[in-house]
Parts: structure tokens; C-alpha cells; sequence
């Protein structure tokens, strides 16, 4: 498998009056051609900013560290007149509210056909081929009509499929798509999500799915990345991660999913707790204060991403989730020497 983003051990942090905050804390994973990946993790668990760094999108209070290759080319340092050259092009992100991702006074079809001149060099009648090509794929009804108008007046289901049709023009080798369906109510979800599923078996580009919902995940990704404090606590393929969960935090998630009672969408079961304050991470096991099976080990110790079986890892001490003792060989990583290579 080729990878097309190579990422290893990045950090993220933010300097702000209060202190320094640990967004991302040491992630290292590829994502590989025509693979989809999903990132799964509660609100602030550093979803987001892991890819804004690697996009070189980070607030100006942020800095990341450590490598991110798109192909083998460093992306964290890259100056930016490079980074455009890669950014909507060789990697395409789409947003959760597509009005931030679309120009309020640009008609449609201009704000479409620009980026097709300014990267690809095309010639404006080219331009909006190609642009009615990508509506058509993303299936907006009445392509034509829809270049000459406002981002305003089209629905929000609608905008959405005209943010993914603009980040698949150049035909991206990857694409980022952090939380693309929250803003929609759940019938229009539906629609995007099988949408992107149409896409990843036409276009050839690898997807990375970013999303809160376990949900959403199941029918589209090859593989979850589960993400809590900044750092993946569970890593594996769909099956693994709904079927065998080895992390107590991903197990907590699956009991957390909604469930269909007589045809109303019920949350049974919440994780009880906050996620960590990043700016006082706990030391050791992120997920300490609200694990049902912590121990010593866990308060004292760094659990580190290791493989159950070839492909499924997970950052917890337990042997397992059936026989919940610490696991003598499970490696880990002193707090001290974590807070001197920090
Ligand atoms: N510019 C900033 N300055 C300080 N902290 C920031 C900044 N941007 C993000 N953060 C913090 O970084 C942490 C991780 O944020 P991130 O946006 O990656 O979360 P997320 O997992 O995407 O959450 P959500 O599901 O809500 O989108 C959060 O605690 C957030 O408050
Ligand atoms: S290392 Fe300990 S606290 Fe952390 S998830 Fe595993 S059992 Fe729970
Ligand atoms: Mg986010």
C-alpha cells in the first residue's frame, strides 16, 4: 500500500494567557491510497486541529510539531506559497458549515471555475465543463442554473454538496471532510453520507472522515482512528472497533451511539465526566478520571499505542476488556521521561 500523508508524532499546541494547551499530543498513522479513515472523538479531542495542522491552518496561537509528508514532502514548516500549491489541489478540506467555506458574493459558478484557472491553468469555457461535470457527479438537480447563483439561495444540503463538488475539481489525492453532515438535519445526512460513499468508489481520492458520531463511520470507512485528549486511544478497522473494542473509552462510545426505539432515534447511556482540561492533562492515561476499570498503573503510567492484533491497537494497561487486570506486558511509556522530551 502506498501511503499519500504520512504522519508522525504530531504535537499541537496553543499559547494562550492561561498557559499552553496540548491539542494534539504525539498522533503518528497513513492514510493510504483510496483508503477512507475515520477520526472519531468527542468534542475537543483534537479532531479538528490535528488536520488544520496538517493543512498548515492553525490559529496564530498554534504551532504544530513533529512530521506530516504529503508523498514524501514535509508539510509542517512549509512556507506558504508552497503549501497553496498542495492545498485545494493535491489535498482538498470540506467544513462543517459550508457558508464558511463558500464566498457570500461570488456567484457559484465563478467562485468554481477560479480555482480551476488559478491551479490548473484552464481556460474559462474548460473551466465551467468541468464545474457542471462536478454538480452533475454530486447530483445537483438543474446544474446550469445553479452557477449563476448566490451561495444564500441554495439549502444548507445543498451548499454542502457544492463545497465537496468544489474540493473534488482538481481532483485531490486526499480529502479532508471534518464533520460534513452535522450542520444537516438527519434525512439530508443521509444524503451526503451515501453521496461520499458514491464518490470514494468514482474519484480515487483517499477520505479522511472526521466526525463526533460512530455512526456516521460504519457504512464509509476502511479503518478509525479514535481519538480522546489528543491522542488515539483505539486504532483499527470498522469491524474491529464495533465488534472487538479493546479500549474502554471506544466501548464507552459504542454504548453512547443512539439507538432506534419504536422509530425515535434514544441515547441510553452517556460517558459519565468531561474530557480532560488540556491545559492540565492528567498525568498518565488520558481517560483516567472517567474510566470504570483505572487502576494504579493507569494514574502512574502512559499507556502506549500497541497492537492487540496486526492492524488493531489501543493506548490502555488492561489485558483486555473481558479480563480487566493490568497487563504486565503492556508498554508504557514513565511520566517523567514524557515530561522531559516534551
Ligand atoms: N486557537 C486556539 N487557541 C487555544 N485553544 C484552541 C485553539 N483552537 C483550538 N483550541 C483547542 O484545541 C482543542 C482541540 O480542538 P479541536 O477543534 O481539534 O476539537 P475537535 O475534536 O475537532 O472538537 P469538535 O468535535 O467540537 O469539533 C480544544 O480544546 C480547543 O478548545
Ligand atoms: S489505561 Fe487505565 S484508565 Fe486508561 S483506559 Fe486503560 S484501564 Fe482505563
Ligand atoms: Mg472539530
Amino acid at each position: 500500500m502506498t501511503a499519500v500523508l504520512e504522519v508522525r508524532d504530531l504535537k499541537v499546541r496553543f499559547a494562550t494567557p492561561d498557559g499552553e494547551v496540548s491539542a494534539v499530543n504525539g498522533v503518528s498513522f497513513d492514510v493510504n491510497e483510496s483508503e477512507c479513515v475515520g477520526i472519531v472523538g468527542e468534542s475537543g479531542s483534537g479532531k479538528s486541529q490535528l488536520f488544520m495542522s496538517v493543512m498548515g491552518l492553525l490559529a496564530k496561537n498554534g504551532r504544530a510539531l513533529g512530521s506530516a509528508k504529503y508523498r514524501g514532502t514535509e508539510l509542517v514548516g512549509m512556507p506558504v506559497k508552497d503549501l497553496n500549491k498542495i492545498r485545494g489541489d493535491k489535498i482538498a478540506m470540506i467544513f462543517q458549515d459550508s457558508m464558511t467555506g463558500l464566498t457570500p458574493h461570488l456567484r457559484i459558478g465563478k467562485q468554481m471555475t477560479e480555482v480551476l484557472v488559478q491551479h490548473k491553468g484552464m481556460g474559462e469555457a474548460a473551466a465551467v465543463k468541468r464545474a457542471l461535470e462536478m454538480l452533475n457527479l454530486v447530483r445537483i438537480p438543474e446544474a446550469a442554473r445553479r452557477l449563476a447563483q448566490y451561495p444564500h439561495e441554495l439549502s444548507g444540503g445543498m451548499r454542502q454538496r457544492i463545497m465537496i463538488a468544489m474540493a473534488l475539481l482538481c481532483e485531490p489525492e486526499l480529502l479532508i471532510a471534518d464533520e460534513p453532515t452535522t450542520a444537516l438535519d438527519v434525512t439530508v445526512q443521509a444524503q451526503i453520507l451515501d453521496l461520499m460513499s458514491d464518490l470514494k468508489r468514482v474519484t480515487k481520492a483517499a477520505i479522511v472522515l472526521i466526525t463526533h458520531d460512530l455512526g456516521t463511520v460504519a457504512g464509509l470507512c476502511d479503518k478509525v482512528q479514535v481519538m480522546y485528549g489528543g491522542r488515539f486511544m483505539e486504532t483499527g478497522s470498522v469491524q474491529e472497533i464495533f465488534y472487538q473494542p479493546a479500549h474502554p473509552y471506544t466501548a464507552g462510545l459504542l454504548a453512547s451511539m443512539p439507538r432506534l426505539t419504536e422509530g425515535r432515534r434514544e441515547k441510553l447511556y452517556a460517558i459519565p465526566g468531561q474530557p480532560p482540561n488540556l491545559q492540565r492533562l492528567p498525568k498518565a492515561c488520558p481517560f483516567q478520571e472517567r474510566c470504570d476499570y483505572v487502576h494504579e498503573r493507569c494514574v502512574d503510567e502512559l499507556p502506549l499505542l500497541r497492537d492487540v492484533t496486526p492492524g488493531h491497537a489501543k493506548a490502555c494497561h488492561l489485558l483486555s476488556l473481558a479480563n480487566p487486570v493490568s497487563d504486565p506486558k503492556a508498554p508504557s511509556l514513565k511520566v517523567a521521561d514524557e515530561a522531559r522530551s516534551a
